[in-house]
């Protein structure tokens, strides 16, 4: 039987509606691949960093990946990219992997800064609280709004499902998702100053993607704008 090469996953979808991988599902597919000898790539691009509580969000289940891609936090908004990879897959000649803008210098001085503040200021512990004070708002918020489903993510990285409550349920019970509301929500949120990305099925999906140091009265002041914004939001429909 020929084997794939890799398996790669996030261990959070992010554009797939902020999803994060069960942590069992994760070890036992860590045990597969290490059985077959097939390279497990972790995608952690939107995740690496701190931004799921730890610094990399596949450290919730426990495992050590083969390759881990990452790019976005660690370069601190400059353009830097990073393949982390175990000495068995380091098949390269020195200078083989050489470019026009490969190494750029300021990008790595920047990101042996980020990674230094983040490991001097405890931002995984910062992160992991901000989020469980966000995720308590948005727990709060639900008893008004019967528009916001199911709460998910970790750390920083959260997302809550728009759905419609009138609408017919699927064969699990769950109301369908709200594709036309999450555009009005987003709307009135930038109106007050709150931008949020959409994304998941339908593109029914807000997601919160906070500066890992947003304070807690920040937290407090995004959640009251959320709130605003759904009541508008719905009032218009
Ligand atoms: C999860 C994920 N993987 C990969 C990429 C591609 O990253 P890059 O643009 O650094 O190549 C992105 C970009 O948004 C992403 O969100």
């Amino acid at each position: 039987m020929q084997l794939p090469a890799a398996v790669i996953v996030e261990v959070v979808q992010g554009e797939g509606g902020v999803i994060p991988a069960d942590l069992d599902r994760l070890r036992g597919l860590r045990r597969i691949t290490e059985q077959a000898g097939v390279a497990l790539i972790v995608d952690e691009i939107q995740s690496g960093f701190a931004r799921t509580g730890k610094m990399f969000a596949f450290e919730h289940a426990g495992i050590i990946p083969d390759v881990v891609v990452l790019s976005k936090a660690i370069g601190g908004s400059l353009p830097l990219a990073v393949v982390v990879y175990r000495d068995w897959l380091d098949t390269w000649l020195p200078g083989a992997h050489a470019g026009t803008f490969r190494g750029n210098q300021m990008a790595m001085a920047a990101g042996s800064a980020v990674m230094r503040y983040l490991v001097e200021n405890d931002v995984c512990a910062h992160a992991a609280a901000m989020g469980e004070r966000l995720s308590e708002h948005l727990k709060i918020l639900q008893r008004d709004f019967p528009q916001l489903g199911d709460i998910r993510g970790r750390g920083l990285m959260l997302g809550v499902e728009l759905v419609d409550p009138s609408g017919a349920p699927d064969v699990q019970g769950h109301p369908p998702a709200f594709g036309c509301l999450a555009p009005l929500v987003q709307r009135e949120c930038l109106k007050r100053g709150l931008i949020l990305e959409l994304g998941g099925r339908h593109g029914a999906v807000v997601r919160f993607l906070p500066p890992l140091v947003i304070t807690a009265a920040e937290i407090d002041q995004v959640a009251e704008i959320f709130s605003r914004a759904l009541a508008a939001a719905t009032a218009s429909l």
